[in-house]
């Protein structure tokens, strides 16, 4: 639910506001004068503060200031019926969130309350994420013995306390963000916002709006102001994330920002300055794409004073009992529930595998084998079968006859069997597996005896006239017929 503050002294409006924003997901305070919005502000705690101009008392202007001063990152809408430019500049310099006249459209007003509530949300999902690093649990938030993630710990030791820019690196799900945010956590900036833009997965067009902001009519569809990242993030610092999938245009701006704190919004000429740290990372090898000039190589030098590398999990198998250990313990916890054990033999297959989704992808495994597992034990049988059937590549890989879980009581070989039809199963979603495997086991059952029904019933376990039963309602009659 968001909370939006309407300070107002004409009792008309303060009625249409109830009228328009009389919705479960909002609840609105109102309050008849700067004076009593102010006071209530602690009180309320709103996202979004909407606020007219001119009203008795203080003015809209000087209880913006001061609402300034009680809480920076508060958003503040300003409204007014007597437009100037000058109030409406002198607004934006003091930091207000957009500027409304009066009488406005409620298709509009919508909009802007609901653009204002997104980027409030997205200021604070910065802030509740800094409890959960101050927990405990914060120092076992990265894992890792491996003298790779020694050293990967080290460089985030060394960056935290400067504002250098850093650039990490590492193949999907290696736990870049994680490290980013670890080297903001430990940072003077951690009282300051930390937000993550993901380049790749915002389209072109709008990545350089995202992070700069645009002014009201920049480019069809833009009827609204928007203040990007960059501005809301400022004397923060900003992630982005996938930073080779950006245009020449955004990387240019983004050289910029580096080189003079300075940017403009799309669409605007006025510089607005900010103090923003950069953190980027990609899992694209940034070198080639500054050999195949779709990298500004200005902007990879400028990006790259601190680099981080953080290896696959299989170049660092020892992590992987640790971060097994650490994600049953976390989801235990997650569930309030006692964390179910493990063992060597299915960690030993854990350490095998390849991992190509690298830590996410074990974290998933982790996840789902806690789903799957019927005891307080997770077992070799609770694994996909991609991962429990194979040992990796520097272990002989079982043959199919075999006991695959060697070393793990009680799988047999109708497990990996078992295995491979879930295997299958899961690759078709529509198909039923019981009838299917059933109709098959009928179907090869009474090709192996030449279509004797005695010996394919003795050989399935079931009587004959069970067996007639089945070849009628698979309609296996008709396609031995055929063959
Ligand atoms: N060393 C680690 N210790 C504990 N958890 C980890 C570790 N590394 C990664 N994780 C977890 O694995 C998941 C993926 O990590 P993260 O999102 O940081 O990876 P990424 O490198 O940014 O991936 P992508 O390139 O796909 O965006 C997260 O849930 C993260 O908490
Ligand atoms: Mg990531």
């Amino acid at each position: 639910m968001s909370k939006l503050l309407l300070i107002d002294d004409e009792t008309d409006v303060q009625y249409s506001f109830q009228r328009i924003f009389d919705s479960p997901e909002i609840e609105l305070t109102t309050a008849s004068s700067g004076e009593e919005g102010l006071k209530l502000i602690p009180k309320v705690k709103p996202d979004l503060v909407l606020m007219d101009i001119r009203m008795g008392g203080i003015s809209g202007m000087e209880t913006l200031r001061r609402i300034r001063q009680i809480d920076s990152k508060l958003l503040v809408i300003l409204m007014t019926a007597y437009g100037t430019t000058q109030t409406a500049i002198e607004a934006m310099k003091l930091g207000a969130y957009d500027y409304l006249l009066k009488p406005f459209d409620v298709v509009k007003l919508k909009d802007i309350v609901n653009n204002a509530l997104k980027a409030a949300h997205d200021m604070r999902q910065v802030v509740s994420y800094q409890p959960l690093l101050e927990s405990e649990d914060y120092e076992s938030g990265i894992v890792g013995r491996s003298e790779a993630m020694q050293q990967v710990f080290k460089m985030i030791g060394q960056v935290a306390g400067t504002d250098a820019t850093a650039l990490i690196t590492g193949e999907s799900g290696t736990g870049k963000e994680l490290v980013a945010r670890a080297i903001y956590h430990h940072s003077h900036r951690s009282n300051q916002p930390f937000l993550a833009v993901n380049c790749a997965a915002i389209p072109e067009q709008l990545l350089e709006s995202e992070l700069f902001g645009h002014e009201r009519g920049a480019f069809t569809g833009a009827t609204l102001q928007r203040v990007g990242k960059f501005e809301q993030c400022n004397g923060g610092t900003l992630f982005l994330d996938e930073i080779g999938d950006m245009t020449p245009a955004t990387q240019t701006k983004i050289l910029r920002v580096l080189q003079s704190g300075t940017f403009e919004r799309v669409g605007g000429n006025t510089p607005l300055k900010v103090d923003v740290r950069i953190i980027a990372a990609t899992n694209k090898p940034l070198e080639e794409a500054v050999a195949a000039r779709e990298f500004r190589e200005d902007l990879f030098y400028r990006l790259n004073v601190v680099r981080i590398h953080i290896p696959p999990l299989r170049e660092r198998r020892e992590d992987v009992r640790l971060l097994v250990n650490y994600f049953l313990k976390k989801f235990a916890r997650d569930q309030e529930s006692e964390p179910k054990s493990i063992s060597t033999g299915v960690v030993k297959t854990l350490e095998a595998y390849h991992w190509p989704g690298n830590v996410r992808e074990l974290e998933n495994v982790v996840r789902r084998a806690l789903v799957v597992a019927k005891g307080d034990a997770i077992l070799l049988s609770d694994l996909p079968g991609e991962i429990a059937g194979q040992s990796g590549s520097n272990t002989s890989a079982p043959t199919s006859n075999a006991p695959v879980a060697a070393g793990d009581a009680g799988a047999t070989d109708v497990v990996s069997l078992t295995r491979k039809l879930f295997q299958w199963a899961r690759k078709d979603p529509k198909l039923k597996l019981i009838p299917a495997v059933e109709r098959e086991l009928v179907l090869q059952a009474l090709k192996e005896t030449a279509g004797n029904q005695v010996q394919a019933a003795k050989l399935l376990g079931i009587t004959r006239a069970t067996l007639r039963k089945r070849i009628e309602k698979f309609g296996i009659q008709r396609e031995l017929n055929l063959k």
